[in-house]
């Protein structure tokens, strides 16, 4: 089974919504993902959009666009489709955000790492050991 991480309680994330940010590791670069929920799903992206390494939200956790169809960057305005991440619109036509693995169960909402995007901390023995 895939290693799964806490990001919050299910209802925290509400459909169009805010998204919910949790910290991590994106080759190696300290970074954010995010959760959102669209068509009663959670949908989890790194917070990076594709035409300039920079995070989407305007304010934490506001990633959808006005008419809660799209995923919004904005600093120049590329719009998502939220299942897939593909670019819709904007500088970034045809580019597409960085998914992140997610599952939900028991009210809550967990993401998964992999080889790209790791836990902020990984956790090793030696981070378990008091210092
Ligand atoms: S930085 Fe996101 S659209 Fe340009």
């Amino acid at each position: 089974m895939n290693e799964e991480i806490l990001v919050c309680a299910s209802d925290a994330v509400l459909e169009g919504g805010k998204g919910v940010r949790f910290a991590v590791t994106a080759g190696g670069a300290d970074g954010t993902g995010f959760v959102v929920r669209y068509g009663g799903m959670a949908y989890a992206y790194l917070n990076r959009c594709a035409h300039v390494p920079i995070e989407l939200d305007w304010a934490e956790g506001e990633f959808f666009e006005s008419s809660g169809l799209y995923l919004m960057c904005s600093t120049h305005g590329a719009i998502y489709v939220p299942e897939s991440g593909l670019c819709a619109g904007g500088p970034c036509r045809g580019g597409r955000l960085r998914p992140i693995g997610v599952v939900e169960h028991d009210q809550r909402i967990f993401w998964q790492p992999d080889d790209y995007v790791r836990p902020l901390v990984p956790k090793t023995p030696e981070n378990l050991q008091p210092k």
